[in-house]
């Protein structure tokens, strides 16, 4: 079985000016070959993936010893794990959970990180630090406090209460693992953190809640397998859906639609919106173009941001995410009042279907493009297949922009800033900018 479809029966095409984007079918059929061969694209080529589930399996044993996972991360290090969370292990947000836990501290929260030093049994707590680069201030911050905390929780044990994923030899994430011979994963090299959730970023959080690794790994291979397998051309990769979506998110921009819903009709699924968004926006937010996502839950936002979508500003595109095979749940009882008739009997699930539907119709009404992206079924295999279509498709608008989707040079300057404005060494350009911009008469209001 398919892992989903697209339904492109109101994306618009015919409007849209799509013939100079599948006219570089070949040319990016050529460059994604060499790409992958070149070891550029590793997300799709997955020669790590073998090796990482050994590696897995054989940590596993160490991973049931623990309660708690204390996942330390931010964006692409956090985003993934925390989808998957929701997607397939949401017990945690439901009554009588019961264990295990897992925690995503992505943020900079002073009481948020308190609070899990002072409740966190810390013998029962494994300590996963994030990040490819092993120098994200954010990330390796909180590193510093939570493991001076099991230093003095734990004394000498508290090595082996750590387990760090970064780079197999570079940054301050790998010297720590050289230094105390702690538990390691590795992200693969030209891996970068967006792309990442099918490494050891996202797979060892869901492999401690239990999921099935193996089946959102071979649903991932699918779709991947079509365009890093040898022999790509241009013919193939056109008839690939990846490339399909990145000829309509391209063409899209051209036509002024500068904004991407990723509107989720299924409810375990909303996190993905959070993980879509930092994808493409990260990915293609460059040289003054690329379309914002805007991440929204139905039914939720249609009790909220969806009168803007439908009568706001006509400047949005949606994809929109449904699962028909849902659990349905109970149905509703027969006694209710009249003026509820219509759901009478009906199961609970029918609700949520009529509203994408009624949603995704008045969207479409509403001049707004939309493809859905309708899964087969609300698996990991299907959710697998899944990140790596909308990962290659991310790749291929950004190529089509003539952009590298690869990079994010422009989040760069808040981090120099914010590292002037604590006084690292050097950064003198940086130190005078910041005098400069405190330093004028300031315009204020109280309220
Ligand atoms: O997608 C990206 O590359 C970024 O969002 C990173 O994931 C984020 O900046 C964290 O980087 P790192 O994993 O190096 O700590």
């Amino acid at each position: 079985m398919a892992a989903g479809t697209l339904d492109w029966t109101n994306a618009t095409l015919d409007s849209l000016t799509t013939a100079p984007y599948r006219a570089q079918a070949n040319e990016l059929a050529g460059r994604m070959a060499s790409e992958v061969a070149a070891g550029k694209l590793p997300f799709l080529s997955m020669g790590y993936m073998d090796s990482l589930l050994d590696e897995l399996e054989q940590i596993r044993p160490s991973l049931a010893k623990f309660d708690h996972l204390l996942l330390l991360g931010i964006g692409g290090s956090a985003l993934g794990a925390r989808a998957l969370q929701q997607a397939f292990a949401p017990g945690q947000d439901l009554p009588g959970h019961q264990g295990p836990w897992l925690w995503i501290s992505d943020n900079v929260g002073a009481s948020t990180l308190e609070a899990y030093m002072a409740k966190l049994p810390p013998e029962k707590t494994l300590v996963v630090t994030v990040s490819k680069s092993g120098g994200t201030i954010e990330t390796v911050g909180q590193y510093f406090i939570i493991k001076k905390w099991l230093m003095e929780k734990l004394g000498d044990a508290w090595k082996d209460n750590i387990l760090l994923v970064t780079d197999a030899n570079n940054g301050f994430l790998r010297e720590e693992v050289n230094r105390y011979q702690t538990m390691s994963l590795t992200v693969p090299d030209n891996l970068g953190g967006r792309y990442s959730v099918l490494s050891a970023v996202g797979l060892l959080p869901a492999a401690f809640l239990g999921m099935n690794v193996a089946s959102m790994v071979a649903g991932a291979r699918e779709v991947a397998k079509g365009l890093s397998a040898p022999g790509l051309d241009g013919c193939k990769l056109a008839a690939h859906p990846a490339f399909e979506l990145a000829v309509w998110g391209r063409a899209l921009m051209d036509a002024n639609f500068d904004e991407m819903i990723f509107f989720s009709y299924v409810p375990a699924m909303a996190s993905f919106g959070d993980w879509f968004a930092q994808l493409w926006a990260e990915s293609l937010g460059k040289q003054g173009r690329g379309s914002q996502p805007i991440p929204a839950v139905g039914v939720t936002d249609q009790h909220s941001v969806n009168q803007m979508f439908l009568d706001g500003k006509r400047n949005k595109s949606c994809l929109l995410l449904s699962c028909p095979s849902l659990p349905a749940g109970p149905r509703f009882p027969h006694d209710i009042p009249d003026k509820f008739d219509y759901v009478r009997g009906k199961e609970y699930g029918e609700l949520l279907q009529a509203e994408g539907l009624g949603t995704q119709m008045a969207l479409c009404k509403c001049g707004v493009p939309l493809v859905e992206v309708r899964l087969s079924e609300d698996s990991p295999h299907a959710v697998g297949a899944m990140i790596v279509l909308f990962g290659a498709a991310t790749i291929l608008t950004g190529w089509l922009m003539g952009i590298n989707p690869l990079d994010q040079p422009a989040v760069e300057l808040g981090k120099r800033l914010a590292k002037a404005r604590l006084g690292a060494e050097g950064l003198e350009e940086e130190k005078a900018d910041l005098a400069a911009f405190l330093n004028v008469t300031r315009i204020e209001q109280e309220f």
